[in-house]
């Protein structure tokens, strides 16, 4: 008998749902109430919790869950393999009743620290070890138990196999980021393999990877038959995608940001990422993860791009911006609806031997 539990309604009765993919140092408080503020999507997911021996809850993670504001439900990421302490940290979140919508495990992360623990991306190599795990989450959690996961960890030999455990053991969603581990961020993304876990999988499949507009989240959903979008570095580029979306299936005009919304973007950025005591250049530092991915929309040159990565002061960042976004008449020209052709948005944390994760 399948007893999966379906998911929160989406905003729009009907329509296929839309996530926010989880992003370590992204997906955080600040980002998430910004979401809330330009229209956030039906779903979000956290940052993990990093699950071993001696782990506890991250409070900052804790927080985004208690506190993001947005009105919409959130699922707890959790990673690792030892099954006595995923056991302890699912029981310490619903210890704590933290307003969680499920608990999703982390099946995906490409960076080698991580992978070579055989956590993460690293468990697609051992289908025996996934078979224990979702055993043992799934009679831990109450309530939702959801996937993360990608095709392979080197190529597709263990796909079929671990659909088949998704399926034993009752996983309530699967949110597929179709490349390999070993593909990290930049190859292309096979859809295929999310059109496969769509027409073979009972539950809700969410579609991941290069999502990176309205136009192209439609072209998935259309291709691939998923129940939804889950979005990352596009949503971290153009905020308003869900709204976007959302605009889509409701027939309304499709809202188009200008080069001065996105100058109004950077500064709640930078107000809402303060952090009392943080000294001013660390601060513009962690705003540059955000900045790199804005840059891909602001212009063909990336001239944007290559002076917002050398800015180490607010007052700097302000002129930069408001050369590139503001003057001039670009205040009114619009704001790319994808990612233009050439530019890139950060090396060292989109590629499997840099990645921070
Ligand atoms: C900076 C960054 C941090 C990420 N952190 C996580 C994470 O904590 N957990 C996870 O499952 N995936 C993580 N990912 C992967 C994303 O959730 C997503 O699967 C991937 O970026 C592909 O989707 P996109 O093309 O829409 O960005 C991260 C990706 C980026 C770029």
């Amino acid at each position: 008998m399948n007893t999966t539990l379906p998911l929160p309604e989406t905003m729009i009765p009907g329509q296929p749902w839309s996530a926010l993919a989880p992003m370590q140092d992204v997906t955080t408080l600040p980002f998430m109430r910004l979401l809330g503020h330009y229209g956030p999507p039906d779903l979000l997911f956290t940052e993990y919790f990093r699950v071993h021996g001696h782990s506890s809850l991250e409070s900052h993670i804790v927080d985004s869950i208690a506190l993001h504001d947005t009105g919409r439900p959130v699922f707890a990421q959790l990673i690792g393999e030892s099954l006595p302490d995923l056991k302890r940290t699912v029981g310490a979140i619903h210890a704590a009743n933290l307003p969680v919508a499920g608990i999703d495990l982390n099946m995906g992360c490409p960076a080698p620290k991580v992978y070579r623990k055989n956590v993460g991306g690293g468990l697609l190599r051992d289908p025996a070890a996934v078979d224990r795990i979702l055993g043992c989450l799934r009679e831990a959690v109450r309530g939702r138990f959801t996937v993360k996961m990608r095709i392979g960890f080197e190529d597709d030999r263990n796909f079929k196999t671990i659909l088949k455990l998704i399926e034993k053991h009752q996983v309530d969603l699967l949110s597929l980021h179709a490349r390999t581990v070993k593909e990290a961020y930049r190859s292309a993304v096979h859809y295929e393999y999310i059109q496969q876990a769509a027409s073979t999988l009972t539950i809700p499949v969410l579609a991941n990877g290069n999502v990176t507009s309205l136009k192209k989240g439609l072209w998935v959903l259309e291709n691939t038959g998923a129940a939804g979008l889950m979005i990352g570095r596009s949503c971290i580029r153009n905020p308003w995608i869900f709204r976007q979306l959302r605009e889509h299936y409701a027939q309304e005009p499709i809202f188009q940001p200008t080069l001065a919304d996105v100058r109004e973007y950077i500064e709640r950025l930078f107000i809402a990422t303060l952090q009392p005591g943080r000294a001013e250049r660390f601060h513009i530092n962690h705003l540059k993860k955000f900045l790199n991915f804005i840059g891909l929309g602001v212009d063909l040159e990336g001239k944007f791009l290559h002076e917002a990565r050398r800015v180490s002061t607010k007052a700097e960042l302000d002129i930069v911006c408001d050369r590139h976004l503001i003057k001039d008449g670009r205040a009114q020209q619009a704001f790319a609806d994808e990612p233009l052709k050439g530019l890139v948005a950060r090396p060292n944390c989109e590629t499997a031997q840099g990645c921070s994760l």
